[in-house]
């Protein structure tokens, strides 16, 4: 299954014997994991067996903090307190644990980690539990997440997306309609025309699927997308209006699979169409309802897929 996010720790220790020491003992602890070693001079026996273990090391660290965006909790062990002052006025946010000893710092890591890979099969279950939920319903009878996640994992990937990005493809994809678990069938596969009322509430679904993935504090990184991916390049899709690049990235690929996915699908209501005029109708859209970029991403894919020889 899925693993959208892992939150970071840093360690800073000083780069003495004592900071030598602790990655002597890191080098033996499969569990403890460290981001990044960091101290104000680069000649120092702690950096050098960092660099020698393949430990990121930065002796800068009020650029380092300022740049890892997810970092949870700083151990504080180079026992100066100027380093704590700093974080704390750089990044108010970040839990900061110093003053204890290594040994300390060392349990609570151990622990640490063990409660989130603990929380992460939770979470993986919880998905796990709405995935077959929504399997039950009919409008999602034939796959329509997967296929989604299939198609935006794709065109993500083409475009050079980085791995932890297509991470949040595949839990977007999976969840982006998580939401509309509290709307009844018969609404969903309604054939007449929606009524604005009827309208209204199925445009609810991405803030809706938003907030039930927003109680999984672990899934955070993937929340924009869920929430954007029914907003349109020219600023006229919902549920918040965001017009061109103001959409995130991700939320436009899933935009273009999923209606891709959409049309594609055996509906009863309406005669099949042919990958062919979806494709059409998609980059008939480009550049009103969809990224021109994705579009032509996606063309490429779709074309590779279904009509090789078109490939020239
Ligand atoms: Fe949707
Ligand atoms: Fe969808």
């Amino acid at each position: 299954m899925v693993n959208c996010n892992s939150r970071e720790y840093v360690v800073i220790i000083g780069g003495g014997r004592r900071g030598a020491a602790i990655l002597e003992t890191l080098k033996n602890d499969e569990e403890v994991k460290i981001v990044g070693v960091l101290d104000v001079n680069e000649d120092t026996p702690g950096i050098k067996l960092a660099k020698r273990l393949d430990i990121p090391t930065d002796v800068d660290f009020v650029k380092f903090i300022k740049k890892r965006k997810r970092i949870d909790v700083i151990f504080n062990a180079t026992g100066e307190q100027y380093v704590d002052e700093k974080i704390r006025e750089l990044r108010p946010e970040i839990e900061i644990i110093s003053g204890l000893s290594l040994k300390l710092v060392w349990g609570l890591i151990a622990e640490r980690e063990k409660a989130i890979a603990l929380q992460r099969d939770l979470y993986r279950n919880t998905i796990g539990i709405l995935t077959s939920k929504m399997e039950s319903k009919n409008v999602w009878a034939h796959g329509h997440p997967e296929k989604v996640t299939e198609y935006a994992t794709l065109t993500g990937q083409r475009m050079g997306l980085l791995p932890k990005e297509l991470e949040i493809i595949k839990c977007a994809g999976i969840l982006h309609d998580v939401g509309k678990l509290g709307i009844n069938d018969e609404l969903l596969l309604k054939t007449e025309r929606l009524t604005q009322e009827e309208y209204q509430i199925i445009k609810e679904h991405p803030a809706e699927s938003e907030s039930i993935v927003k109680s999984m504090e672990f899934l955070y990184t993937v929340l924009a997308a869920i929430r954007h991916h029914h907003e349109r390049y020219d600023g006229m899709g919902y549920p918040d209006g965001l017009k061109g690049e103001g959409v995130p990235l991700i939320a436009r690929i899933l935009a273009v699979a999923d209606s891709f996915c959409a049309m594609t699908s055996h509906r009863p209501y309406c005669r099949e169409k042919t990958i062919d005029e979806v494709l059409e109708e998609i980059k008939r859209c480009s550049g009103t309802q969809f990224d021109p970029e994705v579009v032509k991403t996606f063309e490429h894919i779709i074309k590779e897929r279904f009509f090789e020889s078109d490939i020239h």
